[in-house]
C-alpha cells in the first residue's frame, strides 16, 4: 500500500486562487468538495469522487459562522483539523483550503447573496438566515478554487437544490454533481451532528430512516395523497420519543414546493427535534402500485 502524499494545505483566499489558476492554466480539471470538517465517510465518498473525476481535488475545511443561528452549535461544531487532512490525504486530496474568518469575511465584508424560493421553506423556515450564509460562503469559495465541479451530498437537499439554482444564476461555469446519501449500517444518515445523541436519543434516532422507509412502503401499495405518505413518516417519528417534528414535507425535487400527491416522484423531507441535536434526512419517493383507473375497464 502507498503512504498517501500530504495535501497542501492553504490558508490564504490569493494562495488558493493562485493555485487554482495555475491547474486551470495547465488544462487541468478540479474537483471541489466544502465542508466544515469533522470529516466522515459521507464526506469521504464526495473528496474521493471529486479525486477520480478530476485532474486533482480541493477539499475545504471551514466552519462558516454566517450560516449559524444565534443559539446553534456554532462554538460547539467539533473542530478536528489534523484527522481531516488525513482523511483527505487518505482520499487522493491535493490541496486542503482552510481560510480564517478575517480572511474569507474581512473588514468591510457587505455581500450576501439570497436564493429566493428554494431558501424559504423546510429547514429555511426553522433556521432563518441559514442558507444565505450557505449560498454567501459557497458564492465565495466557487470564486476563489475556481473548479471544473463541486460535489455535494444529497443529506442537505435543500442545500443542493440551492446552489445548483445559485450556480446556474451565477453562471460560473461549475458542474454541481449531487451524490447520494451515506448511512450508519442501521440506516441513520451519517453527520457530524450525530455525536451530539446521548445513547437513548441514537437509538431512536433510527426513525429519520424508518419513517422514509415506511413512506415509501405505502406508496408501492399504490397510496399517493401527500398527506397520506407525510402521515405514515409523521407516525414512525412520534411513536420514537424523545424524538420531535420540525417538519414532514414531500415536495417537488426541482422546486421544493409541496406536493399535494405522488404522481410523480417526490422528495420527502424530515427534520426531526433531539434534546442534544436536530437531525435531517430524506429520500426520493416514487409512485408505485396501480395507477388508479388504468386497469378498470
Ligand atoms: P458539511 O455538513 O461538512 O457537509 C459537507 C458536504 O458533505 C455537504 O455537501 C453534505 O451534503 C455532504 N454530506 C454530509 N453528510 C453526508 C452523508 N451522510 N452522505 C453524503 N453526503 C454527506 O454542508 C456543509 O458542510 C456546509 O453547509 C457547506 C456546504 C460546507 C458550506 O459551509
Amino acid at each position: 500500500m502507498s503512504i498517501p502524499e500530504t495535501p497542501l494545505v492553504l490558508d490564504h483566499p490569493a494562495m488558493m486562487m493562485a493555485w487554482s489558476r495555475a491547474r486551470r492554466r495547465e488544462g487541468r480539471t478540479v474537483g471541489f468538495v466544502p465542508t466544515m470538517g469533522n470529516l466522515h465517510a459521507g464526506h469521504v465518498s464526495l473528496l474521493k469522487r471529486a479525486a477520480a473525476d478530476n485532474d486533482v481535488a480541493v477539499a475545504s475545511v471551514y466552519v462558516n459562522p454566517k450560516q449559524f443561528g444565534p443559539g446553534e452549535d456554532f462554538a460547539a461544531y467539533p473542530r478536528t483539523f489534523d484527522s481531516d487532512v488525513a482523511a483527505c490525504a487518505a482520499a487522493g486530496v491535493a490541496v486542503v483550503f482552510a481560510p480564517r474568518d478575517e480572511t474569507m469575511y474581512p473588514h468591510g465584508f457587505a455581500t450576501s447573496v439570497d436564493v429566493a424560493g428554494l431558501g424559504e421553506g423546510l429547514c429555511g423556515a426553522s433556521r432563518p438566515g441559514h442558507f444565505r450564509g450557505v449560498a454567501t460562503v459557497v458564492a465565495r469559495l466557487h470564486g476563489l478554487v475556481l473548479p471544473t465541479r463541486a460535489y455535494y451530498g444529497e443529506k442537505d437537499y435543500q442545500q443542493l437544490r440551492i446552489i445548483t439554482r445559485l450556480s446556474a444564476d451565477l453562471g460560473l461555469g461549475i458542474e454541481i454533481v449531487g451524490m447520494p446519501i451515506v448511512r450508519e449500517a442501521d440506516g441513520l444518515a451519517m453527520s457530524s451532528r450525530n455525536q451530539y445523541l446521548d445513547p437513548e436519543e441514537r437509538a431512536a434516532a433510527t426513525c429519520l430512516y424508518r419513517a422514509l422507509l415506511a413512506a415509501q412502503r405505502l406508496a408501492d401499495k399504490g397510496k399517493r395523497p401527500a398527506m397520506a405518505l407525510e402521515d405514515a413518516a409523521a407516525a414512525v417519528i412520534e411513536s420514537d420519543p424523545p424524538a420531535e417534528i420540525d417538519y414532514v414535507s414531500l415536495v417537488d425535487p426541482d422546486t421544493l414546493v409541496p406536493m399535494s400527491a405522488l404522481d410523480e416522484p417526490g422528495r420527502l423531507c424530515l427534520a426531526v427535534r433531539f434534546p442534544h441535536a436536530r437531525l435531517i434526512d430524506n429520500a426520493l419517493l416514487l409512485p408505485g402500485g396501480i395507477i388508479e383507473g388504468a386497469h378498470g375497464e
